[in-house]
């Protein structure tokens, strides 16, 4: 779909890029000759992103950082900086999400998830674009939501007020950020399936069950090139008006159905959810025992 070499010059950071959607854009990012930097807190998981990065071609750097902790991201920032000069881009990527009914979250449970997406975002933009300030840069930030940002989503309570927030922020810093150059967007997809979040949010489901896919118009879940090339032209040179906006890519499902949890889940029982929540911590506990921060 793009030229080769048409993100020749960038440097773009994928928070989150060791895994998931964010592995996926920083492979295209690195693909179409940007710089890219990931960060996560699996040093075992970037280093494999890395490597499959580099043997394709691509060039590709990763840290281990945990985005909740704002002296942690700055040291990161810093580092990068003067790694090569100043990012170009920012990919706000990285996120925390379980499904569960809201009584039952504890405040501790809400902040796992909210100081990931809704403070995480705003240390690693705040860092990037005070920084793009002082140099003269005009970054540009793309930050990874979600449909529920339009019309909330019960049983992910804290993942939808923390992605609405980004959500404001994208438009408030477009806004404020405008003069300098600065430009902020937000894709909101529906459902790309990937390990992290369905173990997370439909357990049990196979990434390639497309049995819930009957409230998609399209008829289907998102296809990655199909979120890579969103994610590429938002990055690019050449939409340089573009900011403030977030681009649904849903095949229309939060138009059709509402696109987020409420059919799926409002009938389970207390029961049903012992199990959930049980199959859900044992994911957590195996992605925890491999954290480096
Ligand atoms: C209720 C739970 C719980 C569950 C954890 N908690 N899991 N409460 N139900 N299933 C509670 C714990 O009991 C604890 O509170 C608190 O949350 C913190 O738990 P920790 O496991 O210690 O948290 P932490 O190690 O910080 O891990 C953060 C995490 C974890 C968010 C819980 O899942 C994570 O690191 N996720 C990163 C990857 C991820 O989530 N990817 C999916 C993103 S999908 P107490 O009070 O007991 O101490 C996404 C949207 C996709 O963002 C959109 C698709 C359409």
């Amino acid at each position: 779909m793009f030229k080769e070499s048409l993100l020749k010059g960038k440097r773009i950071l994928v928070t989150g890029g060791g895994s998931g959607l964010g592995k996926e854009m920083a492979s295209e990012y690195a693909e179409l000759g940007a710089e890219v930097y990931i960060c996560g807190r699996r040093q075992s998981v970037l280093d494999d992103t890395v490597s499959e990065v580099t043997n394709n071609g691509g060039k590709i750097k990763a840290y281990a950082c945990d985005i909740r902790v704002s002296e942690a991201v700055n040291d990161m920032i810093e580092t990068i900086w003067s790694d090569g000069g100043p990012l170009t881009g920012l990919v706000n990527n990285a996120a925390g999400n379980f499904i569960s009914p809201t009584k039952d979250l504890s405040p501790k449970g809400f902040e796992a998830i909210s100081n990931i997406v809704f403070r995480g975002s705003f240390y690693v933009t705040h860092a990037c674009g005070t920084r793009w300030i002082t140099d003269g840069v005009k970054g540009s930030v793309i930050s990874i939501l979600t449909t529920w940002i339009w019309n909330g989503s019960p049983f992910t309570v804290p993942s939808a007020m923390s992605k609405a927030g980004v959500n404001i922020m994208t438009k408030s810093l477009a806004a404020e950020w405008g003069h300098y150059g600065i430009r902020l967007n937000a894709i909101a997809p529906g459902p790309f399936p990937t390990k992290g979040a369905w173990e997370r949010l439909s357990p049990g489901q196979d990434t390639d069950d497309e049995s819930g896919s009957s409230g998609i118009p399209m008829g289907r879940n998102g296809e990655m090139q199909e979120l890579r090339n969103l994610a590429v032209f938002l990055m690019a040179d050449g939409c340089d008006y573009l900011t403030g906006q977030t681009i649904a890519i849903d095949g229309a499902a939060h138009l059709a159905s509402g696109g987020n949890f409420y059919q799926g889940l409002h009938k389970l029982t207390d029961d049903d959810w012992d199990g959930i929540r049980e199959m859900i911590r044992s994911t957590s506990d195996a992605d925890k025992a491999k954290r480096s921060v």
